[in-house]
């Protein structure tokens, strides 16, 4: 099988294609990839020499560079997108232009490429669903939660994932979409929480924590997902949803927490800062229709080994966070509160 993976230079996506290359031998992948700031080639050193593996530098909103990239490819998995809420407040018009815009060139491309009928994945999030209470926290999203994406962001996303419902509706086209909670693990881009705080303790910083640090995400290890992404290629119904998620809740605070005691500091290094804008209150997924009709389960996100594991290879890794956030990068608190080391 030929798989064209959109936006492979990101985390999950060179995660998943180290996934593929080693798990599933008769496949080769492309990866299509425009390569904005959190795109690093760099992600990709150990396999780009493996001859199932191939990059192309090209943009999802670019129907030519889509017309040759796609002409003999079995399958696409959709990962490209700007995939961070505090940008997406700041400007939403790349958002809004990539993740849905750019979800309907390539659909439109791929039905030209003779790709109706054959399997696109659109990697969605969970935050289409919008924000859940800390009141009781037995209500998770399950994929009947009607949609109702509270950023740019999310908004973003929730129209390229109605685009993809609405070509399986109009045209039958074999699209499965997933909705995954937050990832953590190597190779993440270091704007997002968990790099963010390791390698703000490592430089001496403190932790910027938005408003009072209740706000809840579930966890799932970047492997777990990519394993869920291949089961829904594979294996999914065509015109389905599956959420994807960890079973592994924790406040912004209790995440602190736990870097702050695996590298060694106490609460002194937590400064409480303004909330993000919007601020979702608590993501929680039922993943149990995936379970039950593909058989996926997380394997690899328990805390705190799977969390130790991946602060550990941020420690290991400086050179690497260094370089990719060199230049392109200033995070939402440097922008708004200046460098407090
Ligand atoms: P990322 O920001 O690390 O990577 C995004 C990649 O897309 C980059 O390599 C970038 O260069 C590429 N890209 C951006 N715009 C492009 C364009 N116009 N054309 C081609 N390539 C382009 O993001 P990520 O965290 O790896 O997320 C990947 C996908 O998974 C996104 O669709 C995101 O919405 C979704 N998702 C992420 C999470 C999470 O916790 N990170 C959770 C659920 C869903
Ligand atoms: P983030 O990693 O940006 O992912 P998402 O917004 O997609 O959930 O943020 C995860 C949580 O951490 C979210 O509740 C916001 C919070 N957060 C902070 O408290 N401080 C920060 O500097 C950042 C980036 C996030």
């Amino acid at each position: 099988m030929h798989i064209v993976l959109t936006g492979g230079a990101g985390f999950i996506g060179s995660n998943f294609i180290k996934l593929v290359l080693r798990d599933r031998p008769d496949c080769r992948i492309t990866n299509l990839d425009v390569l904005t700031y959190s795109g690093n080639l760099e992600n990709l050193t150990d396999i780009e020499n493996d001859e199932r593996y191939s990059f192309v530098k090209g943009d999802v909103r670019d129907p030519e560079a889509l017309d040759k990239v796609l002409a003999d490819a079995d399958a696409v998995v959709h990962m490209a997108a700007e995939s961070h809420v505090d940008r997406s407040i700041m400007d939403s018009g790349p958002f809004v232009d990539t993740n849905t815009r750019g979800t309907q060139v390539l659909l439109d491309a791929w039905r030209r490429a003779g790709g109706n009928d054959k399997r696109f994945i659109y990697v969605s999030t969970d935050e289409v669903y919008g924000s859940l209470s800390l009141e009781n926290l037995e209500i998770k999203f399950t994929e009947k939660t009607p949609l109702d994406p509270s950023s740019p962001y999310s908004a973003s996303k929730t129209g390229g994932d109605l685009l993809v419902s609405a070509y399986f509706h109009t045209f039958g086209m074999n699209v499965v979409t997933t909705r995954c909670s937050n990832n953590f693990g190597p190779y993440q881009f270091p704007e997002k929480v968990i790099p963010l705080f390791v390698t703000n303790l490592m430089d001496g910083k403190k932790v910027p924590l938005y408003g009072d640090g209740k706000n809840v995400r579930d966890w799932l290890h970047v492997d777990d997902h990519c394993e869920a992404v291949l089961a829904a290629l594979e294996k999914g119904t065509a015109g389905q949803v599956y959420n994807i998620g960890g079973n592994n809740e924790r406040s912004n605070l209790e995440l602190t927490h736990a870097i702050l005691g695996l590298m060694g500091h106490g609460d002194e290094m937590i400064e409480y800062v303004e909330d993000r804008l919007g601020h979702d209150r608590r993501y929680a997924i039922d993943a149990s229709k995936i379970k039950s009709e593909l058989g996926w389960e997380p394997s690899r996100s328990a805390w705190p080994e799977a969390l130790e594991e991946t602060v550990k290879w941020y420690v290991d890794n400086r050179q690497w966070w260094e370089r990719v956030r060199s230049g392109a990068y200033q995070s939402y608190y440097e922008q708004q509160y200046g460098s407090k080391a």
